[in-house]
């Protein structure tokens, strides 16, 4: 596979992601509007795999990351090309290292709309939509449903609790992105009749927090473990990613949160999502790179 490209004006270099330093990822990201901090980057390089492409002075004109699941799958995220690069074929060639990384593994990402065209001429094929709701959290909360059993936080050390749970909702085994996720988090989790049945995490993220994952397998279990992480944060800029509708949703836009962007879901090599009604479910995404 090609590790260089002769764009337009420059001539690029597909290096490893820890490469580079992080200040340098934080100005790409920057530079197309995304609100990672440097942080948020470190975090990802401790979660996945990433490759630069890199101009002969080592100044970082794209990225691409991918974070696999077991055996078989990953998902792949932080696809960026400086806006000076843009329709030069930076993008295609990134993703084409990628692929050559992934090998036979399926794959599943989250498509901004400028992404759309390059990923359905890769092969990957449209799911779903996700809704970016986001804002300053309302000082007091709608009312709530019910509550059909307890609520508890979570200690990062029994992170294992929700492992079973969440690879049935998320339908692969993402353990240690769940066990990375919990150092900087705080973990809520619902238990019925002694069987964990749901949970959330929130933690900081871009402008403020992101409330997520959250698994559940009801509209109801779900609107209560986002709410005990957004009642904490009344007055604070919150995000929750969601591919819900309903009364989910409903609940998010009554918190003050707002559709800020949508993206497509997408899968390719094989279906990503399985949802079955009343089944564990993914109802708030861990970020847009990590599905
Ligand atoms: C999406 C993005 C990574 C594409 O990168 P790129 O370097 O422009 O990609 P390429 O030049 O390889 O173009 C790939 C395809 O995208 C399409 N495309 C790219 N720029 C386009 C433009 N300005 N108008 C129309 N189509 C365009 C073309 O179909 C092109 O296909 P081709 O190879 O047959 O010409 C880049 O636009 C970007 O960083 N955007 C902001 C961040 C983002 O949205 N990332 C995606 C996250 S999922």
């Amino acid at each position: 596979m090609q590790k260089s490209v002769r764009l337009k004006s420059f001539e690029l270099i597909a290096q490893d992601i820890n490469s580079v330093d992080v200040s340098l990822l934080h100005a790409l990201s920057t530079g197309v509007g995304w609100p990672h901090r440097l942080k948020d980057w470190e975090f990802l390089r401790r979660a996945g795999h990433g490759i630069v492409a890199v101009d002969g002075i080592g100044r970082v004109f794209g990225s691409a990351m991918w974070f696999p699941h077991g055996d078989d799958f990953a998902t792949i995220g932080l696809v960026i090309t400086s806006p000076r690069t843009q329709a030069e074929g930076n993008g295609r060639w990134l993703m084409q290292q990628v692929f050559e990384h992934c090998g036979d593994r399926k794959l599943a990402l989250n498509s901004t709309i400028a992404a759309h065209k390059l990923y359905v001429s890769l092969g990957f094929t449209a799911e779903a939509t996700v809704y970016q709701y986001q804002g300053e959290v309302a000082a007091a909360l709608p009312a709530l449903p019910s509550l059909d059993g307890e609520l508890s936080e979570l200690s990062p050390d029994k992170i294992e609790e929700i492992f079973a749970l969440d690879t049935f909702a998320f339908g692969t085994n993402r353990d240690r992105l769940l066990t990375l996720l919990s150092e900087g988090a705080s973990i809520c989790v619902l238990r019925r009749n002694g069987a964990t049945v749901g949970y959330s995490m929130c933690r900081e993220f871009g402008r403020g927090h992101v409330v997520g994952p959250v698994v559940a397998s009801n509209d109801r279990d779900a609107i209560h473990l986002a709410a005990v992480h957004l009642k904490d944060l009344a007055g604070q800029f919150a995000r929750v990613d969601t591919r819900e509708k309903g009364p989910f949703a409903d609940f998010l836009q009554q918190s003050r949160l707002a559709i800020s962007e949508t993206v497509t879901t997408m899968s390719k090599g094989r279906p990503f999502l399985n949802r079955e009604a009343n089944e564990p479910a993914v109802y708030g995404l861990a970020g847009h790179a990590l599905s």
